[in-house]
């Protein structure tokens, strides 16, 4: 799907569809009302016979306008009763304005919908989030499909209607970030859509490779199995010994800011199935550990559009990627591995190999001397029970990097929480036979997950992503989000923008 920004009147502009707003009970936008004259009222009856609904979302086609405008059709979005809507609000209308353009038979439309007020949002902040709601409407995972069938008229292009030249700027740039977000998300969503058999820790370095291809500026690294035991990431190769796949550690590199300057450093859980290990899960859903390499992809999808944008950064992308499998080499409840920071562990439960991996590679990442660094990990089914499917979970052992990450996914609507990483609940990783055990007690599992992360993560500012709710939807709608990239992407623009 292709975008653009188009200026001139609602009216007059040519187009498949034209897409404008109506709040309730009757209030027209500036747009909606130059078509509701040039076609002799049509609009205002349609509204006062009940035809066109104005609750937040509702969208109505209105075929052949009776007057004279030069778009086939219009399509009128509900705005709900407020005089100004909420961000959420508007991602939701341009949404389902998106998705009732797809079955509306046009191929292009125009949107007037950056002409509605959004509470203390930009218009370059609207033309993004229409760019990104509508990649969202349309996404469709289907490569594993024999015959999917590509609706026969497809929405090809949608132009973002500014009312005069001095918006256009504006509009454009948030337009460009839009896509390159989204470029981002999608990247993330289709890699966490492909099952396990199609997504290997060898496709994930793969993934890697292409991003170096379609970015000259980025330097990929793959470190193999012989690199990580030279490293001594005695950790990390315990949970890859049950696996025939060979576990890879991804680093890739993006220098867009000032030499001196040190990077923001992401590292992304990457097992790319997670069966328990010899702590076997249970069968129910079981599907869907497929999706526990979400980081992982979170962290290409980033990595990708920060490139993709040419952000005045410096950003590393650190992948720990492996398979979590029983086997009669795969690791025992019991046993004791060295990490690489030399602390040794007790691993009590092989299913919670996701922190085995990280502190590795978390070790591994002080080599860049790091400005900061983020872990984003489906870490802890504990998580989705605190906070559901709304919030990702976030904790740190720095205020105000975690503040910088909640503002950030506040602005992009991709939010966090923050649960407390008090010392009290470190004592819970106490081991008799090791420096620690890789679990804690019953409660609390989405902190004392933490803290174990926490007791690698000592010599930088750091903060950790539990988006284990997030990450992908459950049911009729099963599939990848790409969740946290818009958070992650937000929290980057806003440190380039100093
Ligand atoms: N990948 C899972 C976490 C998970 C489970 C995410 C369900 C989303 C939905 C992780 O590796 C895991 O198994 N964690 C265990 C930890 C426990 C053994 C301490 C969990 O959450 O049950
Ligand atoms: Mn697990
Ligand atoms: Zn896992």
């Amino acid at each position: 799907m292709d975008f653009n920004v188009k200026c001139g009147d609602a009216d007059k502009l040519r187009s498949g569809c034209v897409v404008v707003g109506v709040s309730a009970p009757r209030r027209l936008s500036a747009a909606a009302e130059r078509l509701d004259k040039a076609n002799r009222g049509q609009l205002t009856e349609l509204l006062k016979s009940g035809d066109i609904g104005t609750d937040c979302g509702d969208t109505t086609l209105v075929h052949s306008p009776k007057g004279r405008t030069q778009a086939r059709r219009i399509l009128v979005v509900g705005c709900g009763k407020d005089e100004q809507l909420s961000p959420k609000s508007f991602i939701k209308l341009a949404g389902d304005a998106t998705r009732a353009l797809k079955n509306s038979g046009a191929t292009d439309a125009l949107s007037y919908l950056v002409e509605l007020e959004v509470e203390e949002r930009d218009l370059a902040w609207k033309a993004q989030q229409i760019v990104m709601a509508s990649r969202d409407a349309v996404y469709r995972f289907d490569e594993l499909k024999s015959n999917s069938k590509a609706p026969k008229r497809k929405l090809r292009r949608l132009s973002i209607a500014v009312s005069s030249h001095e918006h256009a700027e504006a509009a454009k740039a948030g337009m460009d970030r839009g896509i390159a977000i989204a470029n981002g998300t999608d990247l993330a969503r289709t890699l966490g859509n492909r099952p396990g058999n199609h997504c290997t820790p060898s496709d994930l370095a793969e993934q890697a490779r292409t991003l170096k291809k379609a970015h000259p500026a980025l330097k990929v690294d793959i470190l193999e199995q012989k690199d990580m035991e030279k490293l001594g990431m005695g950790s990390l190769l315990s949970v890859a010994r049950g696996s025939r796949q060979p576990p890879k550690l991804i680093v890739m590199q993006y220098h867009g800011g000032k030499k001196s300057e040190k990077p923001v450093v992401l590292v992304g859980k990457g097992v790319t199935f997670d069966s328990g290990g010899i702590s076997i899960k249970p069968g129910a859903a079981m599907d869907e550990m497929k999706f526990d390499m979400c980081g992982a992809a979170s962290v290409l999808g980033s990595v990708s559009a920060v490139a993709a944008m040419q952000l005045p950064i410096n950003l590393v992308g650190v992948i720990p990627a492996t398979e979590n499998l029983p086997d009669g080499n795969a690791s025992k409840p019991g046993d004791v591995v060295t990490s690489m920071s030399g602390q040794t562990i007790e691993i009590l439960n092989t299913d919670a190999e996701g922190r085995l991996i990280l502190c590795d590679a978390l070790t591994y990442v002080k080599k860049f001397n790091p400005e900061v660094v983020i872990d984003i990990a489906t870490l802890t089914g504990a998580c989705v029970v605190a906070l559901g499917h709304y919030a990702t979970g976030l904790l740190g052992n720095d205020q105000p990097l975690a503040d910088a990450l909640l503002a950030a996914g506040q602005t992009a609507c991709d939010r966090a929480w923050q649960l407390p990483l008090w010392e009290e609940y470190d004592e819970s990783l106490a081991s008799n036979f090791a420096d620690m055990a890789n679990i804690g007690g019953r409660s609390a599992g989405t902190i004392t997950a933490a803290c174990f992360l926490g007791r690698f993560t000592k010599d930088y500012r750091w903060a950790h992503l539990d988006i284990a709710g997030v990450a992908w939807d459950t049911g009729k709608n099963k599939g990848a989000t790409g969740r946290p990239v818009p958070l992650l992407m937000q929290y980057l623009m806003d440190r380039a923008n100093g």
